[in-house]
């Protein structure tokens, strides 16, 4: 393979040392990272990176997709057809190695200034290619690399992938289906004649983890360290059959309708009415081998009572840890600990309630929970606002800014589908009042104002666009 290094050395990039500040989110990052794929097109590779990535960043670690396909399409007219993939071709090559080399350099600087895992998204099929990311980013760079093949032979994964592609490619837009299918199918036949699985022989002195049928199996070579386990686990517990996670707080507690925060209450009269509706409305569903996971507080478990399908109760799923402000109203905390009460608007994802947890507490702490929800197929979750914030903000892949606003109101479940590349999301209310639970982000000047304020003084949509709540 020609490899133009003059684009490399154009722009030496030095590998960062690590600063953290006071304040600043740990993290388990002690070197940046690469993870780049390998795989034939429509292996579910662009899948895997950008569930991988939704993950990571749940977890606080900085993480960042480059698609070479995205570079190649920035540097080319509209894709006219697979004989641009064709080895063959010497010009197209030209480009599609510069691209993937711009992409590269770009990776390299990013995880210099911000990032810190940088995942590589391209199909790297061939040894050589591999050799080169491997001189780039760990001899060039001193960063980490993790080669995470996806290989697949089942026709249905197969199958689903190809529909992706023909519904969402940016190259097959406005292009009759059939067409497109044709086309790609040719274009994959170029790569398989290129193609080199990682070979634990041949390139036995890299870190690599081979993934089969999007998770049935794998296979780990010399993996390294925290980060990299962290991703072996991950990647050994997800799967992709069809289902739905069901979301919803408890039904309205005594505290709720008080306005007091925490505590073990239990639920009120307008509660328990929901918890009626809730039991027919999943009894009507007949949603097949559901189970029922609930917190161990008593608001939970009274909303759950009448479901018939086997229950299981979490410690995790418990309320944030409100510490000494525990059974208080917000006016209470605000006037008995003022300063308190201004840290946490300053910055409610960091701000730990004294004797008590932060939103990033919550997060550590439901990572058990994502994995297992990960594994399971139909799940109802019975939780609590900041719970189900954070499960909400990993499946809808919002920031840890975003993440203690999202809307959850109480006698509402939120059926999550996740499909290849996204997460559907559908609220369904009840005709039950309740106390109205959620408290915005008040207009404090110099901290992230922008983001959730607009010049005009409109408000930016913090949900996902598709969601609407009634
Ligand atoms: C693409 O150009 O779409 C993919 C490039 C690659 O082979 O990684």
């Amino acid at each position: 393979m020609h490899v133009d290094w003059s684009i490399v050395n154009a722009h030496p990039v030095m590998r960062r040392e690590s600063v953290v500040g006071p304040g600043d989110r740990v993290n388990y990052v002690n070197l940046p990272h690469v993870i780049a794929m390998v795989g034939l097109p429509a292996r579910g590779k662009t899948y895997i990176a950008k569930k991988l990535t939704r993950y990571l960043n749940w977890i606080g670690i900085t993480t960042r997709v480059f698609n070479v396909g995205e570079y190649r399409r920035q540097a080319t007219e509209a894709y006219k057809n697979h004989e641009f993939f064709n080895p063959n071709n010497r010009e197209a090559m030209a480009i599609r190695n510069k691209c993937a080399l711009d992409a590269l350099e770009d990776m390299c600087k990013w995880l210099e200034q911000d990032g810190e895992v940088a995942v590589y998204d391209a199909t790297n099929t061939t040894y050589d290619r591999r050799k080169l990311i491997h001189e780039i980013v760990c001899e060039k760079f001193g960063a980490k690399l993790f080669f995470v093949e996806s290989t697949c032979d089942d026709p249905s994964i197969i199958e689903a992938n190809l529909k992706e592609v023909k519904v969402n490619s940016p190259d097959y837009r406005n292009r009759n289906v059939e067409e497109a299918l044709s086309d790609f199918m040719f274009r994959i036949e170029h790569y398989v004649k290129v193609y080199q699985p990682l070979d634990e022989n041949i390139e036995s002195n890299y870190s690599f983890m081979q993934v089969y049928n999007a998770g049935q199996k794998v296979f780990v070579h010399r993996h390294e360290g925290h980060i990299q386990s962290r991703i072996v686990y991950y990647l050994m517990n997800i799967h992709i059959i069809p289902r739905s996670i069901y979301l919803t707080r408890h039904g309205e507690s005594e505290f709720n309708a008080l306005g007091r925060i925490g505590g073990d209450s239990e639920l009120s009269e307008r509660g328990w009415e929901y918890a009626k509706m809730l039991a027919k409305y999943i009894k009507e569903q007949q949603i097949p081998r559901l189970r029922i996971w609930t917190s161990l507080l008593k608001r939970t478990v009274q909303t759950a009572s009448g479901i018939i399908a086997p229950q299981e109760r979490w410690k995790a799923l418990n309320e944030i840890d409100a510490g000494i402000c525990e059974e208080m109203t917000y006016e209470e905390i605000k006037e008995k600990y003022p300063q308190e009460f201004s840290a946490r608007d300053s910055d409610k994802f960091k701000y730990r309630y004294p004797r008590g947890e932060s939103y990033e507490d919550l997060v550590s702490r439901l990572e058990p929970v994502i994995m297992e929800l990960e594994r399971q197929e139909n799940v109802l979750v019975v939780a609590h606002q900041a719970v189900l914030r954070c499960l909400l903000a990993y499946f809808m892949d919002k920031n840890s800014t975003e993440l203690p606003y999202l809307k959850i109101p109480l006698h509402t479940v939120l059926k999550l589908t996740p499909g290849a590349y996204g997460c559907n999301i559908e609220p369904v209310s009840f005709p039950v009042p309740a106390a109205e639970t959620y408290r915005e982000k008040p207009f404090m000047p110099g901290h992230l104002e922008e983001i959730f304020h607009l010049k005009e003084g409109k408000e930016l949509p913090l949900q996902n666009p598709d969601v609407q709540f009634l």
